[in-house]
Parts: structure tokens; C-alpha cells; sequence
């Protein structure tokens, strides 16, 4: 049962045995179906921080169809570019976050007030729990509404694009992300995504820093689940048959590498993001984990939610 297999895998005390999370870097002990990418487009190396699709190692898992997994398709640069977009941009207005409720910034963002080293931002700093981009999740009525909504950003409309178009979803639009920022010791509750009228469109899932335990049960709380590691830019997608299904992250672990950290000389000529910037990213994600998942709200065709 989904529940049972949560608490086992959040327990500290005793701690959990890993064996059985299927670890897709050693794919020849899982049962998958390997995936060529589609790449008709022209792609460019560095294209939104991805390598080039040929490149990309692409799984469905066969227990679980639809699933379909992307094993870290990031460059350092990108992973570095990512982290630091979700932390310093995708943490304020016209976004909406979950710390807006407790009026703790004034007239100040997140980012401006944390990495100060200041008493206050040891506070602030791991309350930020959730943003919503684009049409923004009610987490309490769980609808979405013309009434509440941003613009998608553009950078990550075109991420997920290219990640649709090559895995053949050539009609997915990015209209709605929530962007999770979980710390060492959060987790998230077990739970399905029906909010969006289309549910027959794909939802992808990227991950970036500190490693994930992701539980992935079936469509009702009783089925058995089954545990995969997300390690910083890997990415899943819940299509077709598990587009519904209960998922939920019962543990964060430290991650055995960083590749965020590869290949980056102080110099940054080639970076789309500041040394700065980077260095209060790099001392967050040492600790933290951050997850975009985005979804298509609307149906094909489909101009306003009514
Ligand atoms: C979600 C979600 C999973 C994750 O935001 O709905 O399921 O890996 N996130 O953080
Ligand atoms: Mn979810």
C-alpha cells in the first residue's frame, strides 16, 4: 500500500533499506523499454542549458507504463543556469509562493533578503516551499482559474518544448508549473494531479540538486508502490496510463555527486547567470532540492478555463 511504503521509506529510525529503489543509472536490474528521442528538429548543443537529444538516454518503465524517465539531459552550465532561475527569478512577483501568506517580505524578494548571513535569513530561507508559475495551482480548492494566473516564462516554456517535442508530445503546451523547494528533511505527501482539465496530456517532473526518493503507487491509495532515485536533471514524465497515478517523495538524500558543481571555472564567460548569483545558488542547493513540474492545463483548442 502507498501509505505503508511512504512511512517506511520517510523513517529515520530505523533507517530505510535502498535495495529496492529502482536506480535507472543501473538499468540492466529494472524492467524498461529503451526510447529513441526524436530529433527531426535541429538542435544545438547548449539549447536551454540540455545537450543535444542524441545524446539522451530515454526509458519507459515497463511496470509502470508511461512512465518515461530522462536520465539527466543537463549540462553543468544548464543545471547551474536552472537552479539559480528557480532561486533568484521564479521566487517573486508576478509568481506566487507559498510564504506570500505569512507577510514576511515587505516591499524585499526572497533572494534579496536570504544569503545575507543575517539572523533572518536562517529564518526565511527554507520557509520557501512552493512557487506556481503560469496559471497557478490553488493548493485548497485545487482548481485552476482565469482570475489567478501569470504568464508561463518564456525560458521554461521553451525547456519543456524541446523535452515534449523529442519524446513525440509535439502538441503539449507549458501552462501552468509549480516549482518545489524541499530541504533535507521535507518531504511530500502522497497525492495524484487531476486539477487540469486535460489530463490526457503529458506532466513533466525535473529535479535539480540534492537526490530524491520518488514513490509512484497506482490510481488508488491501496495499490503497491514502488520507489525510483531522481538525481539532480533528471526528468520524468507521467503520460498515458500514469498520468493519475499516487506519487509522492517520502526522503531527500544526499547526493554521491554534484553535477552542478562540474566543469565551473571562476571565469563564467560562457554563463547565462552571474558568479554571484551562482555562489548563494551553489550554498542552497548543497542542502535542498528543487522540483519544476509542469503541466498543460487546457485542452486542445482551448483558449480560457471556463
Ligand atoms: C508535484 C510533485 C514531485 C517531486 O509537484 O505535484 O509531484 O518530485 N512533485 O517533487
Ligand atoms: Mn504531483
Amino acid at each position: 500500500m502507498f501509505r505503508d511504503s511512504f512511512k517506511y521509506y520517510k523513517s529515520r529510525n530505523p533507517a530505510p533499506d535502498l535495495d529496492d529503489v529502482i536506480d535507472l543509472e543501473s538499468p540492466e536490474h529494472v524492467r524498461v523499454r529503451k526510447i529513441e528521442a526524436n530529433v527531426s528538429d535541429k538542435q544545438t548543443e547548449d539549447n536551454f542549458g540540455l545537450t543535444s537529444a542524441e545524446k539522451w538516454t530515454i526509458y519507459e518503465l515497463l511496470n509502470i507504463p508511461g512512465l518515461i524517465f530522462i536520465q539527466n539531459p543537463f549540462t553543468p552550465n544548464g543545471q547551474r543556469y536552472w537552479i539559480t532561475k528557480c532561486l533568484k527569478d521564479y521566487s517573486k512577483e508576478p509568481y506566487k509562493l507559498n510564504i506570500d501568506a505569512h507577510n514576511i517580505l515587505a516591499n524585499e524578494t526572497w533572494w534579496e533578503i536570504c544569503f545575507q548571513m543575517s539572523e533572518r535569513d536562517k529564518i526565511l530561507l527554507p520557509k520557501l516551499r512552493w512557487a506556481t508559475l503560469g496559471y497557478h495551482h490553488n493548493w485548497d480548492t485545487k482548481l485552476y482559474s482565469e482570475s489567478s494566473k501569470s504568464d508561463m516564462p518564456i525560458e521554461l516554456s521553451g525547456l519543456t518544448s524541446i523535452l515534449a517535442r523529442t519524446l513525440g508530445f509535439s502538441d503539449f503546451k507549458a501552462e501552468a508549473a509549480i516549482v518545489n523547494y524541499y530541504r533535507m528533511n521535507s518531504t511530500l505527501a502522497g497525492h495524484t494531479d487531476h486539477s487540469e482539465m486535460n489530463i490526457t496530456a503529458p506532466l513533466f517532473s525535473i529535479s535539480f540538486g540534492q537526490t530524491a526518493i520518488f514513490l509512484i503507487g497506482g490510481p488508488k491509495q491501496e495499490d503497491p508502490a514502488n520507489a525510483i532515485f531522481l538525481r539532480s536533471g533528471d526528468v520524468i514524465i507521467m503520460s498515458g496510463n500514469s498520468r493519475l497515478r499516487y506519487h509522492g517523495v517520502p526522503k531527500i538524500l544526499s547526493a554521491s555527486k554534484t553535477p552542478w558543481n562540474d566543469n565551473c571555472e571562476n571565469s563564467c564567460e560562457n554563463c547565462t547567470y552571474s558568479y554571484d548569483d551562482w555562489r548563494k545558488a551553489r550554498t542552497y542547493i548543497a542542502e535542498a532540492r528543487i522540483n519544476i513540474n509542469i503541466r498543460q492545463v487546457l485542452e486542445p483548442g482551448q483558449i480560457v478555463l471556463y
